[in-house]
């Protein structure tokens, strides 16, 4: 069993990785986090911001009131700033916030005003500090991550294909493009760690066909493993039917159907992983109160479909499922970037091939 307490390699990699952030000694930085934080990170971005000579504060919320009908998970989306003006305010003036909130302020509605302060946000997963240990960012990642960016955004089709039947068509055409590579350097931008991730999300009308979540691919609402294939048909945008036998497909049409909301249907991203270092069968190792699961959103090769809020499409809605799936080929205009579970021109560093 991995205890979690604080643990000099922990502190030394949080140095390392907030260092990566161009935090430097006199810096003002925010720990945010909430009651139902997990206690072990706060510390950590404490006494690693202490060591570097930043000028730490802390700003703890009690977590909110439950609103939705059912738990919810992975939305990144936090909640728990609750539009209180003082807290925006602080947040806003530091150099930089670290966010140790359960959901993480990705998609937080305060976002847009904590970064035109000149705030850079630093959102570390709820993870097991043994995760982040794993991931720490590496800066060969990311140019990776902006070649990818570059290409996402230039393009204006985006297909998905696989051998168990997935045929998806996105019109990708001036959907914003999301990415990092685990670090954040620039005043008014966000990063999450572990990272290595690019994706976009679709403007109205432009998601249709077929997705087909095999085996092992992975349902990471639920963090579960898929173990009968379940079969999405997407129209204009949402999923229409849910079709495949045995408790995976029965739990996702069971938590889809609790939302009683057409929007939690909507596509909300499309993009794909790029980190060699974040592992698929990684979800084996941990118990699901010690993951957020984001090493899945972000292994070399996956392609990450996800539904929930899209607000470039104008949909809102707590509901959010993403779906990391191998094996599958996407192409942007016709030029393949992953290769049947591969990224194409990928080249693995020295580092880890010793
Ligand atoms: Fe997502």
């Amino acid at each position: 069993m991995l205890v979690e307490h604080v643990e000099g390699k922990w502190i030394a990699a949080f140095v390392r990785t907030l260092r990566m952030c161009r935090i430097g000694p006199g810096d003002v930085v925010a720990i945010l986090s909430e009651s139902q934080s997990r206690a072990v990170l706060v510390q950590l971005a404490e006494l690693a911001l202490c060591q570097i000579g930043a000028r730490a504060f802390h700003i703890r919320i009690p977590s909110p009131p439950l609103r939705d009908p059912v738990a919810t998970r992975s939305t990144g989306s936090s909640h728990s700033i609750g539009q209180l003006e003082p807290v925006i305010a602080a947040l806003s003036q530091a150099h930089t916030v670290v966010d140790c909130t359960v959901e993480g302020l990705l998609h937080a509605p305060e976002m847009p005003r904590i970064l035109a302060g000149g705030a850079r946000v630093f959102m570390v997963s709820n993870e097991h500090p043994e995760i982040l240990e794993r991931l720490q960012p590496r800066r060969w990642l990311q140019p990776v991550v902006e070649n990818a960016k570059s290409k996402l955004r230039a393009a204006t089709q985006m297909t998905v294909t696989s051998a168990s039947g997935t045929n998806l068509v996105v019109n990708v055409r001036g959907a914003p493009v999301k990415g990092a590579a685990g670090y954040v350097e620039e005043p008014g931008q966000v990063a999450y760690w572990p990272g290595g991730i690019c994706l976009c999300f679709p403007g109205p009308g432009s998601v249709s066909g077929k997705l087909v979540l095999a085996e092992g691919d992975v349902n990471l609402t639920f963090k579960r493993y898929i173990q009968s294939p379940i079969e999405l048909t997407i129209e204009d945008d949402h999923v229409v039917s849910i079709s495949g036998k045995g408790l995976d497909s029965d739990l996702l049409r069971s938590y889809y159907e609790a939302w009683g909301d057409r929007g939690a249907y909507g596509v909300s991203h499309v993009g794909w992983g790029l980190n060699p270092l974040a592992r698929w069968d990684s979800l084996t190792m941990y118990d699901k109160s010690q993951t957020n699961g984001t090493e899945l959103r972000a292994f070399a090769g996956n392609f990450l479909f996800s539904t929930g809020a899209n607000e470039h499409a104008g949909r809102f809605t707590q509901g959010h499922f993403d779906f990391p799936m191998r094996h599958c080929t996407v192409a942007l205009d016709g030029e393949v970037v992953v290769d049947a579970g591969r990224v194409v021109g990928l080249e693995i560093p020295q580092e880890l091939v010793e």
